[in-house]
């Protein structure tokens, strides 16, 4: 099959680029007053604001046909019918009937899976409802303080992530925790803040076979039936959530305290699933249903507006313009947003498991051009005084997205506007630049001249031209939440199909799993023979000899 670096709308593009390349930013919208307006789009409490980007209507216009080209239509539809595009595990894609608020039949293999989706959901309310009332009782009748949720991966960053955007909605007597390290030091510190006769643990795992999750669910398990005296504290203190009820069993757990969830739902789309119980037990189940609405509008609205208005589409085919055609290796998230702190860490796992990898769909290597960038970012304004320096006057291009909620959660009026201002002067900033004149100017001002003039100008002219998106809620409400996370996975699967990549699998980090299995028992018996290259066996010796 040919590669989509081979069509006319990829060439096309590069044309295009080429003759871009003369009109900076600054110039485009001294031409267009309505630029803004017309580079802008809402979907309810969303607003995108792409005009601060290295384009015009003729570029959306070609990245639009290269979208058709690469069939985006027909797999978005496939994706949504639940076909089965995660080719190397044979499995449907179908993390939007977990959140599809409107019930309408969606099928896996010619069944609709919404009964069971709703079952659950059923179950967790009931659950939620017993922990948030007190009337779920530990094993010496005391009611719950404080939950653990274990788990890595997807079964970790998700749940993390959207507890603590949500924080203002808590339930004031619960406390959550979140061990996912299989370094001992994060679950013993974790365990010592906490009483075992109050504290409940959700072991998290898809598969219940991961390494970490399971080491750090034995050591809970130990925990509890050590300071409580009896084995039978686990049914009250134990639930799970997994796929595989034959592996809750073996561990220990009454598949009654089981929350199920299936394999057409990737670990890393799963928080919408029972993967969310940790969300639900902190903000209440109608909370974490407002959350799986948002998700689902943006579902919605991915899978019927119209390219040229659509956000995922938009903000995917703006990212592959910089990737391939920008050569931007990497992309910033940048949350004005405390409560959005753990976003880039989501967004990492969301879009470099999904997108990090080097086959097309159909088994051909990767030669000709490049394909998930790396994502990273902190909130603003603490990343201004970090790496912000780089964006604005390195010599790489960072393609970034800016991301506020208008309206806080706080009284805190002053701070808001603070904020706000800087979240608008970043984007203007890294827009305009200030011209070598401009720096210049600004120095003789201040009575600067001659050599010194000269070196400072060079230094404080910024060149500017560097795109950004605004990403504006009206408020960070679990309705918008579920929105913008929807927005952020339809954005990888456009990129994935461009790409021609299996978004949905992860081989990677199979390879790294199967050594260490090896390299344990070299671990635990120091006379053990190894045979590895030269580098891993003194490490292991040196190790061994500090370590035991
Ligand atoms: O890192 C690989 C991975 O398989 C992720 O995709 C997944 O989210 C994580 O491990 C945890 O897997 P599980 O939920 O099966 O424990």
């Amino acid at each position: 099959m040919h590669a989509i670096t081979d069509s006319p709308e990829w060439k096309a593009l590069q044309n295009h680029k080429a003759e871009l390349e003369r009109t900076p930013m600054r110039a485009l919208f001294a031409s267009d007053p309505k630029r803004a307006e017309r580079m802008s789009r809402s979907v309810g409490p969303l607003f995108l604001d792409f005009s601060k980007n290295r384009i015009t209507e003729e570029t959306l216009h070609l990245l639009v046909k290269l979208a058709e080209r690469a069939q985006l239509r027909q797999t978005r539809d496939q994706l949504f019918a639940g076909d089965k595009i995660n080719l190397t595990e044979d499995r449907a894609v179908l993390h939007m009937a977990l959140r599809n608020r409107s019930n309408r039949p969606m099928c896996v293999g010619g069944v609709d899976v919404m009964p069971q989706v709703n079952a659950v959901l059923t179950q967790m309310r009931a659950f939620v409802e017993r922990l948030q009332s007190g009337a779920w009782r530990g094993h010496t009748n005391k009611p719950v303080t404080d939950i653990v949720n274990i788990g890595i991966g997807g079964s970790d960053l998700g749940p993390v992530m959207v507890t603590e955007a949500l924080r203002p909605y808590w339930h004031p007597r619960l406390q959550p925790h979140f061990v996912s390290n299989v370094d001992g030091s994060h679950m013993a510190e974790t365990l010592k803040r906490l009483d075992p006769e109050t504290t409940l643990f959700i072991v998290a795992s898809k598969t219940f076979t991961t390494q970490e999750t399971l080491t750090n669910a034995h050591t809970a398990r130990n925990f509890v039936v050590e300071k409580l005296g009896s084995e039978a504290a686990v049914a009250k203190h134990f639930v799970a959530v997994s796929t595989a009820e034959a592996e809750v069993k073996k561990f220990g757990i009454n598949p009654a305290n089981m929350f199920q969830f299936w394999d057409w739902v990737g670990g890393r789309y799963s928080l919408w699933s029972a993967i969310g119980l940790p969300i639900a037990c902190m903000v209440g189940m109608d909370a974490f249903e407002e959350l799986l609405g948002g998700a689902h509008a943006m579902d919605e609205h991915f899978r019927t507006a119209p390219f040229a208005d659509n956000l995922p589409v938009l903000l995917g085919l703006l990212g592959v313009w910089y990737a391939n055609f920008f050569d931007a290796a990497s992309h910033a998230v940048l949350p004005y947003d405390q409560y959005l702190h753990r976003l880039p860490a989501y967004l990492q796992q969301a879009d470099m498991e999904s997108n990090g990898k080097s086959t097309r769909r159909h088994g051909e290597r990767i030669g000709a051009y490049t394909t998930g960038p790396i994502i990273w970012g902190e909130p603003g304004t603490n990343g201004q005084h970090a790496f912000y320096q780089l964006i604005h006057q390195g010599t790489r291009l960072i393609p970034a997205d800016f991301i506020v909620a208008a309206k806080p959660h706080h009284a805190l009026k002053n701070h808001q506007r603070i904020l706000l201002a800087n979240f608008l002067a970043q984007t203007e900033a890294l827009m305009l630049g200030k011209t070598q004149d401009e720096a210049r100017a600004e120095l003789e001002k201040q009575g600067i001249q001659g050599d010194r003039l000269t070196l400072l100008a060079s230094h404080k002219t910024f060149p500017g031209n560097r795109p950004t998106n605004s990403i504006v809620l009206d408020e960070l409400t679990p309705t918008s939440l579920g929105m913008l996370v929807s927005m952020y996975e339809h954005k990888i699967f456009v990129q994935g199909v461009l790409w021609d990549l299996n978004s949905y699998d992860q081989w990677g980090v199979e390879l790294g799993k199967q050594l260490a299995s090896k390299i344990l028992p070299e671990l635990q018996d120091a006379n053990a023979p190894l045979a590895h290259d030269s580098s891993t066996n003194g490490l292991v010796q040196h190790l061994r000899a500090r370590w035991s």
